[in-house]
């Protein structure tokens, strides 16, 4: 990407009301792998219906319990990049900012964004698979999964599988922000994991603009008034700076 258009980093100065909305690209400089990239993409080493859908948890609940411990694993070991912190530092300068992501890492929390809106849910949870209740303790050197201690049922990563509902606030309120924005981001995500991959066409269809940052086309493309094609941790900063050069 060379240089930045100047009427994006107009309407990015000016905007009010701003929605990101980020995937697994802004973790990539992380280290963190993406789904569906062809070489590295966690999809490419696993079928996503072997691991993340209420079928293969009820098939095999250990292994997908271990799957997701080493996802933890390399979420704990993982730092935050220059694009989760370029956010942290766009919410700063924006009166009504609001952060939506697909990840389940917590990297974003980590970089310091307050009241991210979790579409997928976060690994770092476990909740009970019987009533869906959170559990922050269990007893451990049982059997994998562990179980809930208070009912007994198998213990489960507090994450959205494949066929599962998300949860009903963070779609509301993800919705409610992409009706009232100016202006949508769209970071490091392929756009085809619907509801999430909608909210920039209904910031559209209210009239905003949809900026995509990412290296490669998406579906999303054609409907963006910028693409921008780079890494988010290149051209975020690039556009946080050149729209308040102070
Ligand atoms: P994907 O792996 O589908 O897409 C990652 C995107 O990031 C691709 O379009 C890459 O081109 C782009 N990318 C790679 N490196 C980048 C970088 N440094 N900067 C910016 N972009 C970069 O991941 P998601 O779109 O997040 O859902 O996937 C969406 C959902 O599908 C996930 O939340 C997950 C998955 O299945 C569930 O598990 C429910």
């Amino acid at each position: 990407m060379d240089r930045l258009p100047e009427d994006l980093v107009n309407a990015l100065h000016r905007a009010r009301r701003i929605m990101a909305l980020t995937g697994a690209g802004i973790s990539a400089e992380s280290g963190m792998p993406t789904f569906r990239e062809a070489q590295t993409g966690l999809w490419a080493r696993f079928q996503p219906e072997e691991l993340a859908t209420p079928e293969a948890f009820e098939r095999h609940p250990r292994r997908v319990w271990e799957w997701y411990a080493w996802r933890r694993s390399l979420a704990a070991q993982a730092r935050p990049n220059v694009g989760h912190r370029t956010l942290v530092g766009l919410a700063d300068r924006v009166p009504d900012f609001t952060l939506v992501t697909q990840n389940v890492d917590n990297l974003h929390q980590r970089a310091g964004s307050r009241e991210v809106v979790e579409l997928h849910g976060n690994i770092l949870r476990t909740r009970c698979s019987q009533d869906g209740g959170p559990v922050t303790e269990w007893a451990d050197g049982g059997t994998l999964p562990p179980l809930c201690p208070r009912c007994g049922a198998p213990l489960r990563p507090d994450v959205v599988w494949f066929g599962e509902a998300l949860p009903a606030d963070a779609v509301a309120h993800a919705w409610r922000a992409a009706e009232a924005a100016e202006l949508c981001l769209v970071v490091g995500t392929s756009a085809l994991v619907h509801p999430a991959a909608s909210l920039p066409l209904v910031t559209r269809e209210h009239g905003g603009l949809v900026v995509e940052v990412n290296p490669e086309p998406t579906p999303l493309t054609p409907q963006a008034a910028w693409s921008l094609r780079g890494r988010a941790g290149d051209v975020l900063p690039r556009l946080l700076a050149a729209a308040w050069p102070d």
